[in-house]
Parts: C-alpha cells; structure tokens; sequence
C-alpha cells in the first residue's frame, strides 16, 4: 500500500480545494462513497496478513476519520460562505424611505386660501366666484359707483376694449376687488346668501406690499334682520380660529366704501418690534380688513329689496394675511415663480386644512 501519509496530504489537499457544495459532495463520494478510495482500501484489506491487517485497518481507520473531519469542517465553511453570498445578494436597505418625498410645494397663497375655506365653510359659508376681466356695471356701477365717481380713481385699473363697442363705459375691466362677486351672487342665488369669494384682482400698483396683481376674498351675508353685531361676531370668530389664538384684540374704525353704509376697516391688537411682528397683544394695531353694511343701493342692484333684507360684507387681502402668518416680507417675491422660494416659505400637498384637525399641521418651513 502507498504511503498513507502522502496519500492522506493528498486527500486533505483535494477536500481543502474544493470550492462549492456540489463539488463538496463528488469529493465526499469519490473518498468515502461506497466506492470511495479509502473504502476500496479497506476492501483491500483481506488480501493482507492478520497482522498488518490490524495495523493497516488501524490506520485506515484514523484516516477515515480525519478526512470525514476535515469533510465537515469544509462543509461547515461552504455553508458559510454560501450563506453571506446570499445575504449580500439579498440585501434590502431600511433606512430607504417607505414613499419618496413630495417634491412639490403648496404656495402660501393657495395655503392661507385654504384655511379661510375651511374656518368659513365651518360657519356655513359656501364659495362663490366670479370672473376675473368684468363688466364695469358689477364691478363698480352696481357698487354705488357710477361712471365717474371719485372712488374709481383710489382703483385705477387696467381696462380692455369691447370689441364691439368704442363707448368707454362698456369696456371691460381687470376686476379691482372681489367685490362684483357679491352682485353676481345676488343676481344667481336664493335668499338668504352666505358667501365667500376668494380670488384674483387687479390694480395698478408695484412696491414691497402691492403687486399689481393679487389675492382677496369677499365675504357676503344677506339675511332678514341682520345687523351690524353679526358683521363683528363673525370677524372676530374669525380672526381668532385664522391665527389660532385663544383672544385677539379687535377695533373698527369708522371708513368710506361707497358699497357699504356704514363702513369700516378693522384692526387687530399686536406689537411691532424691530424685527417682528406678534399678533394677539400689545399697543400696536395693524389694519386687516375693509367692511360694513351693504348699501341699500347694492342691494337694490342686485334685485333684493333693502327694506326686507339686509346684509354685511367685508373684504381682505389674502397675500397681506400670508405676509403676516408666516412672516414673509415682500410681497414681489409671491409672484416670481422662483421655486427656492417655495421650497423654503410653501407646505407640504398632505397638509391639509381643517377647523378639527388643524389649519397648517406640520407647517411649512416659513415658521
Ligand atoms: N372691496 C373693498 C376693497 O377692495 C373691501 C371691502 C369689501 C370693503 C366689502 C367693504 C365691504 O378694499
């Protein structure tokens, strides 16, 4: 018989070179299979003399049971390395975001928008519209502002030729306030109206606080009986529920709209510092909004009779309302389109606005 030394060096070498399972598993056969190479030579064992049939049986034995070692151990270190193959391949990565993050950005127009609706609309007021280029009869005669009152000139506008006309008093305007919608909800809606009217107007205007462009919305209310303690109710529940404080400290002032007798422009409490503004206290106040008791000449315009029905309006500058909520300096850069900007002072699509579950929940980065 060969030396068992040498042949053993070589069967440790051959297990030792195996690389994967399958060939793990030929090399087990071809050394301890049935006709395997150490069971050949145990077969070969009866051709011997008794004596060295022990001492080579012996031997044979240890060396069987060394290569059946040296068999598992490899077996063990396949399975291994199998194993952590598998798991690179496998791999996922939690730290991944479950959804990608919303890229877009709500502007704090279409924001403050939003949460006048839903404090509103939690009072019961529906959303009315109108267009945004008018006829001068809503948006001023049928406002107690005949064809050359003064109180055109405080809206000088942009005006649009009627094509079919060269009379300037049927030319057609770029709407100065969100006013008209109050006669075009008179003329197409049942009594009693409650109503606002968000939306775009126009005037000829451009520095820090006026771009000629920008946002109101109107409020209308007609009813029988209605009187100016509904018109400061309202406000204030307003107010209160849009810069979600407990108390905010309100003041009218006596003022002229020709579309409202008597008129009023409304004030909150707050405190001007250096370099903020906080609503809610103080000794300071800020002018927000135009209001007042619809004229009965507005109301006569829109077909309802003054002497059964009466009604408040008032109107506020949404973009104004934005710069103050969110501390937002010039209003220019509303309308710039620069999306730095809106990444930075816009909120998030899923941040809905509710009276119950919050007006910004989880806020925009402008605060
Ligand atoms: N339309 C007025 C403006 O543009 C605001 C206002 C609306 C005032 C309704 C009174 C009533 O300034």
């Amino acid at each position: 018989m060969e030396n068992l030394e040498n042949i053993k060096a070589e069967m440790l070498a051959s297990v030792a070179a195996v690389e994967n399972m399958k060939g793990w598993d030929d090399i087990r056969v071809s050394l301890i299979g049935k006709k395997g190479k150490i069971t050949e030579m145990m077969k070969s064992l009866g051709s011997l003399s008794a004596e060295e049939k022990i001492e080579t049986g012996k031997k044979l034995n240890v060396l069987k049971n060394e290569i059946e070692q040296a068999l598992e151990k490899k077996k063990n270190l396949l399975a291994e390395q199998e194993l952590n193959v598998r798991l690179a391949q496998e791999k996922v990565d939690v730290t991944l975001p479950v959804r990608p993050e919303t890229q877009g950005r709500i502007h704090p127009v279409s924001k403050i928008y939003e949460e006048i609706v839903a404090i509103f609309g939690e009072m019961g007021f529906e959303v009315a519209e109108g267009p945004d280029i008018e006829d001068q009869f809503h948006n001023f005669n049928a406002l107690n502002m005949p064809a050359n009152h003064p109180a055109r000139q405080m809206q000088d506008t942009f005006y649009i030729p009627n094509k079919k006309s060269d009379d300037f008093d049927d030319s057609y305007v770029v709407r100065t306030h969100t006013s008209p919608v109050q006669i075009r909800a008179m003329e197409s809606r049942p009594l009693p109206i409650r109503i606002i009217a968000p939306g775009r107007t126009y005037r000829s205007d451009y520095d820090a606080t006026h771009t000629p462009m920008f946002h109101q919305v109107e409020g209308l209310v007609i009813d029988k009986n209605i009187t100016m303690a509904h018109l400061k109710g309202c406000l204030y529940d307003f107010v209160k529920a849009f810069f979600e404080l407990d108390d905010v400290p309100v003041r009218y002032r006596p003022s002229y709209f020709p579309f409202t007798e008597p008129s009023a422009e409304m004030d909150i409490g707050c405190l001007k510092s250096k370099n903020e503004l906080k609503i809610g206290s103080g000794t300071d106040w800020l002018e927000i909004l135009g209001c007042g008791m619809v004229h009965p000449n507005v109301l006569r315009a829109g077909g309802i009779d003054p002497d059964e029905y009466q009604g408040f309006a008032f109107g506020m500058g949404i973009d104004r309302l934005a710069m103050l909520k969110y501390g937002i300096p010039d209003l220019r850069t509303f309308f710039e389109s620069d999306v730095r900007w809106l990444k930075h002072y816009g909120f998030t699509p899923l941040d809905f606005s509710s009276m119950t579950g919050g007006l910004n929940n989880n806020g925009g980065s402008a605060r």
